[in-house]
């Protein structure tokens, strides 16, 4: 990782009010922002850690732990929600032992929840990376995950 970021922050020098730019095309290369590349960004652009910490923390696109191999995203809106994706959640949350928001501890999966997915027919619904399940119950959720395995 060091390698690509020190390439990546050197195509930057010198160049100032570039931080969102910049912090995507960290998140692009890393993954996420590491604490690290905070402060390396910081550093060339010369301003503080906390104000570059500031401008991240402030747009949702940005995430500062490292993601999983897989992503699961658990619908919770409302279609969901009544079709049972909260036990859907509960039932992804207890089989890989994270809460959501979380990445296994292997890095294998990380867990999030969206509002909607734009695909209420087929309810509850989750994402794995950009495949679409739908018409979930516990147990296919379960199978599903599975397959990732
Ligand atoms: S509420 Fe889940 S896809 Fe719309």
């Amino acid at each position: 990782m060091q390698e690509r970021l020190r390439q990546l922050l050197a195509a930057y020098k010198g160049e100032t009010g570039a931080v969102i730019p910049l912090l995507q095309k960290v998140q692009e290369t890393v993954g996420y922002l590491p604490q690290e590349a905070i402060g390396q960004v910081a550093k060339l652009l010369k301003v503080s850690e906390s104000e570059i910490f500031g401008v991240a923390t402030f747009y949702a696109q940005f995430r500062f732990t490292r993601p999983g191999d897989h992503t699961i995203k658990v619908c919770l809106g409302t279609a969901c929600h009544v079709r049972g994706g909260s036990q859907i959640m509960e039932t992804i949350e207890r089989e890989l032992d994270i809460k959501s928001g979380g990445t296994t501890k292997d890095y294998k999966f990380g867990l999030e929840r969206v509002a909607c997915f734009g695909s209420c027919a087929l309810a509850p619904v989750l994402v794995v990376d950009d495949k679409v399940y739908g018409r979930l119950t516990t147990s296919k959720a379960k199978e599903t995950i599975a397959q990732y395995q």
